[in-house]
């Protein structure tokens, strides 16, 4: 085995299951289960869910495989493999601002993220209760809040935006246990979460999601997310966010496919280890919206509510549903299973890097980065309560968002784009072909049509993105 140039990192895997468990750990995660579904609702469903599909396949994929070969070559953090790679193309290695974009939006993204799943542990606990109540009464084969109305049900969620100190420990609670992880390493914390989490996911997933498709309105369901409509499609607004949501669930752009492909070894292919990846995520994100449309539509609540669709149009559905509390919780502590294994690899990346580039102990970063990360992320909490208004940088795409959407926007429309972008020009044009054609594990037409994708086509989308994101 040739060894890499550059700093070697000691941790890794300890399996090609430990890696595949653990990549997929990240990309599973709020934006399968919450995003996905309000997206393709808001979106008009069939055309939406068949142009994710090429999106991932053609884009994403890619340039999934892209990011992971500069980690494997690298061996080190997102910004020191990219160095790497650059270097032995004969490249700048300015080129590793690539990285620091992505790590800077996946930094970001934590300190929104993070509330998201606050929300998330506020329901399980409304579930809990729920299922307590019920079993008090007899009755936990009947639907979840019984004898209390929609809008009791629906309050729920403005309740919790309205109690800051709630939200912002909730937030610290999540924000800790990530911590925790991240500071028990690879093997021994992200690997081994994975290893314990991800099965569990899976099979609730598959579980709620026949319970579902069983007692709920199933045909409108199936309908709904693949009924062909091409009229839909050639909206552009509909192409752009399709492709958008694809970046985002693959968590492409966001340095952190480099860091997890560095802790890969030599034997591990990076090709089928990628396709793997990429169809377990859109499998869970189809599959997710098979589990919850069901319920809207057998409740007879509208499908295209944004982003309350898991918070309040959701557990609203439970309502009508037999065993709708106990299968609440199961729903809530799923989707909480997917946030954790994400937002472990959110703060890796900058984790890896900082740990290095400062010479501190690995638990030592963690903390100071999920503390910093968390005192960001309460101004996103209360953007949902006294800062809903506050529009701290008003001006272009900006204008008139608060504190949270403007993080959302940033990082979604400028920093992981912009990071995707540069992956593609990187591995497609300026980085020596034989260093990234030894590491991808294809050949024949795969490889060309590969070369193909991330040097014409990735650029070019991931561009319009960019563009048409500033513009509209
Ligand atoms: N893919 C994650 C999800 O679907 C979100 C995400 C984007 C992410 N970039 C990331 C997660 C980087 C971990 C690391 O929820």
């Amino acid at each position: 085995m040739a060894a890499a140039a550059g700093k070697q990192t000691t941790e890794g895997w300890s399996s090609r299951w430990g890696f595949i468990l653990a990549a997929t750990g990240s990309a599973v995660g709020l934006g399968n289960l919450w995003r996905f579904p309000s997206e393709a609702g808001t979106n008009g469903g069939g055309a939406f869910v068949i142009f994710y599909i090429f999106c991932v396949v053609l884009i994403g994929l890619p340039v999934l495989l892209s990011e992971t070969l500069i980690g494997r070559h690298g061996k080190a953090d997102a910004i020191e493999s990219t160095k790497t790679v650059a270097r032995d193309s004969g490249a700048s290695t300015a080129w590793s601002a690539l990285a620091g974009i992505g790590m800077l939006g996946a930094f970001l993204i934590l300190t929104f993220y993070s509330v998201i799943a606050g929300w998330v542990i506020y329901y399980i606990g409304l579930f809990a209760g729920d299922v307590a109540t019920s079993i008090g009464n007899g009755a936990l084969l009947g639907g979840a809040f019984q004898g209390e109305s929609l809008e009791q049900v629906q309050g729920y969620l403005p309740a919790l935006f309205a109690d800051n100190g709630l939200m912002i420990g909730l937030h610290a609670l999540f924000m800790a246990v990530t911590v925790f992880v991240i500071a028990r390493g690879v093997g021994g914390g992200i690997e081994k979460i994975a290893v314990y989490l991800m099965p569990t996911f899976f099979i609730l997933l598959i579980g709620i999601t026949l319970y579902s498709l069983a007692t709920g309105a199933a045909g409108e369901a199936f309908a709904f997310l693949f009924a062909f409509d091409p009229s839909r499609l050639l909206h552009g607004n509909v192409m752009l966010s399709a492709l958008g949501q694809a970046f985002f669930s693959l968590s492409l752009g966001s340095a952190m496919m480099i860091t997890y492909g560095a802790y890969a070894d030599r034997k591990t292919n990076l090709a089928s280890t990628s396709a793997i990846i990429a169809a377990a995520d859109t499998s869970v994100a189809i599959i997710a919206g098979l589990a919850i449309f069901p319920i809207v539509f057998a409740a007879g609540l509208a499908s295209d509510s944004g982003p309350t669709l898991m918070f309040q149009v959701l557990p609203a559905s439970f309502q009508t549903m037999p065993a709708g509390s106990f299968i609440g919780l199961l729903f809530f502590v799923m989707v909480l299973f997917a946030a954790l294994t994400s937002s472990v690899a959110l703060l890796e990346a900058p984790t890896a890097w900082v740990m290095k580039r400062l010479g501190l102990p690995r638990a030592v970063t963690a903390i100071g980065l999920g503390i910093l990360a968390f005192a960001i992320g309460i101004l996103s909490a209360m953007s949902f309560n006294s800062l809903e208004n506050w529009h701290p940088l008003n001006f272009s795409i900006f204008e008139g968002q608060n504190f949270f959407s403007i993080v959302d926007i940033f990082t979604g429309k400028i920093l992981l784009p912009l990071s995707a972008f540069l992956v593609s020009v990187f591995v497609g044009w300026i980085a020596d072909k034989r260093l990234t054609d030894d590491e991808n594990g294809i050949s024949g037409g795969l490889h060309l049509t590969w070369r193909f994708l991330i040097a014409w086509l990735c650029p070019i989308a991931v561009g319009a993105i960019l563009v048409f994101g500033l513009i509209s």
